[in-house]
């Protein structure tokens, strides 16, 4: 049997990751955090697949693409998050769950980034854990897929 995949999907800007106000979403690229999303499903016997896009469009046709394919999905929508109800329609159509994550405590943050159209659909929301948020999600995703 193949080994389940998970899809991590990351939105606008989180290419910056790095270089993009450190202070809060600190000093890893997106190379690197992807690098050890792999990691953490190898260490599980997952695998994975990575998208990251500036759009909403293509946001929402690489969570089509993972339709039927994929057994869980790991999602930081970045400001879309706030704003994307297209977004959280596509995550609705997926059977799998997902994980929403955030670096940052987006609850001690502006009160605009307070509400989240996709919160209430997640199977997990995690938030503030910087980057770690990433492998935290892949194995709770794997506890999930492994109960299903
Ligand atoms: C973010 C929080 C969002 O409010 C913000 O627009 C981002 C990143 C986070 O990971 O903390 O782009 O999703």
């Amino acid at each position: 049997m193949s080994a389940a995949t998970i899809t991590v999907i990351n939105g606008p800007n989180l290419n910056l990751l790095g270089t993009r106000e450190p202070g809060i979403y600190g000093t890893e690229t997106l190379a690197d955090v992807e690098a050890r999303c792999v990691a953490v499903a190898e260490e599980l016997g997952l695998a994975l697949e990575c998208f990251q896009g500036n759009g909403e469009g293509e946001i929402i046709d690489a969570i089509h693409r993972a339709r039927g394919g994929s057994a869980g999905l790991v999602v930081n929508a970045g400001a879309y998050t706030h704003t994307s109800i297209a977004i959280r329609d596509a995550l609705a159509a997926v059977e799998a769950p997902f994980v929403e994550v955030h670096i940052s405590n987006v609850h001690a943050r502006e009160p605009f980034r307070a509400h989240s159209y996709l919160s209430d659909i997640a199977a997990a929301v995690i938030l503030g854990c910087g980057t770690q948020g990433y492998d935290f999600a892949i194995r709770r995703l794997a506890a999930l897929v492994s109960d299903r």
